[in-house]
């Protein structure tokens, strides 16, 4: 018997990866960037065990058993590690051995974050280390044929998906832009509004969206491309203006594909567009960007923020969006938050205040590194040996 534990993490696109060239490969119509986030607040965690005694595959995602279906993208990640452990010659578990696979999150699902993308990321990056394939762009793109996304959370720091050209998708895949450590101070606020993300809503509106919407082929022909080079550009140089405004940016243009499709997709709510105009009158107030907002397929909101203007930005949340569960325990999720100070409130006394428990709770969380093995014990294992 063989078994392996890996985590993996969610990954936040700040161009957003929307509508597919090839529906079973998950070919994308555009290149995306994405900012991974630190698998201590948010991560996919993965068992594998091969045993010959296993008369058949079974998986189990937060506890339930799921079906392990013939052409399902389940099956289709496993025989794609298959092919690779055979080409590259690893003898380490013998193919023929089925599978029992458990994943769960360590984040309410109710969250309504990108779950799939770190669940096939640590599918993908456990099946890697079970078979002794090494991390490599080919791995990225089986991650791809599980969800789109997941390619991007094989690597930690920001990380782009290129499109490709090639029929057969080998060259789209995913690759590093820069490490966690090149912008550590590049924290995350996740604002849950609720849980009304399914699985579902961006694969079936991403293809309505390539049916039916004319702002699609604008967004990328003509505008994806551009932005692509202007935010690699400003995470090379820390240009946290540039990122901010292109993140936010894109975020829109995103929901306006998902509205000019027919019948449109309607991912934000209320809140969500209360929070967008919260952000920029903040950023009006304080001179400069100092919140950046993107949203994925549904209403809660993604706040990218450096860490030295983190406190100042609660206290300015706190104040426009009353919570009455603001002093529990369960309301600041994540890394811990120094109390601001000189909070410069006079700056945010015209701020409209609005309607208490907009939201539930709030995550913060920052930049972060790919998926890792864990030992026995759950420990951390660089190349396969255990920390001292
Ligand atoms: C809005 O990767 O979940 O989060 O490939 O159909 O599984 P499938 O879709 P998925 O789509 C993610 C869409 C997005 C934007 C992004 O992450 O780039």
């Amino acid at each position: 018997m063989f078994s392996v534990t890996c985590v993996a993490p969610v990954n936040i696109a700040l161009i957003k990866y929307w509508g597919k060239r090839h529906e079973e490969l998950i070919l994308p119509v555009n290149d995306s960037i994405s900012m991974t986030l630190s698998t201590d607040e948010l991560c996919a965690k993965t068992t594998v065990t091969a045993s010959e005694s296993f008369e058949r595959n079974r998986m189990w995602l937060n506890g339930e058993e799921v079906p392990f279906e013939e052409g399902s993208r389940l099956q289709r990640c496993l025989k794609e590690v298959h092919r690779l452990a055979v080409a590259s010659g690893s003898q380490k578990v013998p193919p023929t051995w089925k599978l029992h696979i458990a994943s769960v999150n360590n984040f309410p699902t109710a969250a309504g974050l990108a779950s799939s993308a770190a669940g096939y990321a640590c599918l993908v990056y456990s099946l890697s280390r079970l078979y002794d394939i090494p991390l490599s762009e080919e791995l990225t793109t089986v991650a791809r044929q599980g969800s789109g996304s997941a390619c991007r959370s094989l690597y930690g720091g920001f990380v782009q998906w290129h499109r490709g050209a090639l029929d057969d998708g080998s060259d789209s895949v995913a690759r590093q832009i820069a490490a966690s450590d090149h912008w550590p101070n590049m924290h995350v606020l996740i604002l849950v509004v609720n849980d009304a993300r399914k699985k579902t809503a961006s694969t079936r509106g991403m293809q309505q969206a390539v049916k039916t919407s004319q702002l699609i082929k604008h967004r990328v022909d003509q505008v994806v491309p551009d932005r692509i080079t202007r935010l690699r550009e400003a995470i090379a140089s820390h240009d946290f203006q540039a990122f901010a405004e292109i993140t936010m940016k894109d975020s829109n243009q995103f929901h306006a594909v998902a509205l000019d499709t027919y019948p449109p997709c309607v991912y934000m709510n209320d809140v969500s567009h209360r929070i967008v105009s919260f952000v920029h009158d903040y950023n009006d107030r304080m001179g400069s960007y100092h919140a950046a907002y993107t949203f994925d397929a549904g209403p809660n909101a993604c706040l990218y923020v450096l860490a030295e203007h983190v406190p100042h930005l609660l206290s300015a949340i706190q104040k426009v969006f009353p919570n009455d569960l603001a002093d529990g325990d369960t309301y600041l999720r994540g890394l811990p938050i120094p109390k601001e100070q000189d909070a410069e409130c006079s700056k945010l006394d015209s701020l409209d205040v609005h309607a208490k428990n907009a939201f539930r709770y709030i995550i913060h969380t920052k930049v972060g590194e790919g998926p890792r093995e864990l030992s026995a014990d759950n420990s951390l294992l660089i190349n396969g040996l255990p920390l001292e």
